[in-house]
């Protein structure tokens, strides 16, 4: 089984970026070594009920100690381009004094990741804050986003030279809404109105940094990655169709609206005040300090339907009809090409980059093989959205799969794989998946198309 794109596609030209992707919690472990502090995930981990069967990121990849040989590892897979994220509490004490050691550690990643000419896209925020900076009150604390403009500093001035693409924070929708709203990530907190609250502290943070790193490395790119979810109306009912548009301005809009047009959606405002975050004078010019380009990360869409009492409610569409991927999220990429023609009407969009995209599947690893042919015809059907998506004129420019290899999947654990590489997390042993050979294949055929 392989992934196909039509012989033309702009996909195949040289310029287009293929990566694969990780983030620093997810895969590094070490996470009491060499000086790193503790983050808002160690405490969450140890929260008996927080993390499917306890596990945490003391070990996960042990990527820490095998980033060496993890290097080999994309390197084989031939991408041109690798997204990882640094991990702030390894990079600065309690202080907010440089951690030399963990310097270190991501100067030998990065360095080596430019010797073996591979794009190092570099993000500064993948969700482990500091866990003394949450003890002050985290990203309800406006002072937050100014200690996170230090750290953008301290970073851009010991690591620039070897970092192509900036990315100040990943998805700042699960950060605040899961983090803060739903309680089910870090830190845990059950407030829609703070989590609103601390989504704007976010995205200020993200507004205070870009300038930052724009003048200590003028020659990289820097920017932001978003998670975004296309919504249906689950019905006929013109409740089901403001359901879908609420909820596409919560997940999507209230994200990018102020980056790129200095607003928070009318509809917000309109329909749930309560949720409408503090916004001091000035704070709008910051945020719509401009990008160099847009990550988004798409792996689903959903139905959504209206409810007097409970607001939006979004169902899941039976079995038959269509196809989930094993952490129960409907495959179906052509959301993602309506997705991104919508936001190419609605915005004037920097280039794009698809930072995440990809699906957990329910791997076994026989006889040294894996085949997770799921995983393929998820790849494949996405590529090819993005292809039609380019074909309509949307500048995207890259795809990143996730993740490189299986890691820890959040509140999830262990349990979910999304790897293009197996991971034995007994012996530590990496195995490419039938997916990774398809990745693999297809980036390498681009030779022939050029
Ligand atoms: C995204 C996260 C990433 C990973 C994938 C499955 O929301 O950015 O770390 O967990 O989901």
């Amino acid at each position: 089984m392989s992934i196909t794109l039509p012989a033309l596609s702009p996909l195949l030209k040289p310029s287009f970026i293929f990566g694969v992707a990780t983030a620093a919690f997810q895969i590094e472990g070490a996470n009491q070594l060499d000086g790193r502090i503790e983050s808002i995930w160690d405490t969450f981990c140890a929260t008996p009920g927080k993390v499917l069967n306890s596990d945490d990121g003391s070990v996960a990849c042990d990527h820490y100690h095998k980033w060496q040989e993890d290097i080999e590892l994309i390197k084989s897979l031939g991408v041109d381009a690798y997204r990882l994220s640094i991990a702030w509490p390894r990079l600065m004490d309690q202080n907010g004094d440089i951690n030399p050691k963990g310097i270190a550690f991501y100067r030998n990643l990065l360095s080596q990741l430019k010797a073996h000419n591979i794009k190092t896209f570099v993000t500064l925020y993948h969700w482990d804050l500091p866990q003394h900076l949450e003890d002050e009150g985290g990203w309800l604390n406006r002072e937050t986003a100014y200690k996170f403009r230090d750290y953008a500093q301290l970073a851009a001035t010991e690591l620039g030279p070897w970092v192509e693409v900036w990315t100040t924070f990943n998805e700042p929708w699960c950060s605040s809404i899961l983090g803060y709203g739903e309680g089910i990530h870090a830190p845990g907190l059950k407030d829609h109105a703070k989590a609103r609250q601390a989504g704007h502290h976010i995205l200020l943070a993200h507004g205070l940094a870009m300038p930052v790193l724009k003048s200590i490395c003028p020659n990289a790119l820097a920017g932001i990655v978003l998670n975004m979810s296309k919504s249906y109306p689950a019905d006929n009912n013109p409740s089901s169709l403001m359901a879908s548009l609420l909820a596409e301005a919560l997940d999507n809009h209230f994200f990018i609206e102020p980056i790129l047009k200095g607003s928070y959606p009318d509809i917000i405002a309109a329909l749930k005040p309560e949720l409408m975050p503090e916004v001091k004078t000035g704070d709008m010019d910051i945020i719509q300090s401009p990008i160099d380009y847009l990550g988004l990360n798409y792996y689903t869409c959903n139905h959504a339907s209206w409810h007097p009492e409970q607001g939006i409610q979004t169902i899941l569409k039976s079995d038959s009809e269509v196809e989930y991927t094993d952490i129960g999220w409907e495959i179906n990429p052509h959301s993602l090409f309506e997705l991104l023609t919508n936001l190419n009407r609605q915005y004037a969009l920097p280039p794009i980059y698809i930072t995440e995209n990809g699906a957990a599947c329910d791997d076994h690893l026989i006889d040294g093989e894996v085949n997770d042919e799921q995983r393929i015809r998820y790849l494949d059907g996405h590529l090819n959205a993005i292809d039609q998506a380019i074909e309509q004129g949307v500048d995207i420019r890259g795809y990143f799969a996730w993740s490189l290899m299986d890691n820890f999947e959040w509140a999830e654990g262990y349990s979910k794989r999304f790897g293009l590489v197996h991971v034995d997390y007994q012996t530590q042993r990496r195995t490419l998946k039938a997916s990774a050979k398809a990745y693999q294949a297809l980036i390498t055929s681009r030779a022939s198309h050029c």
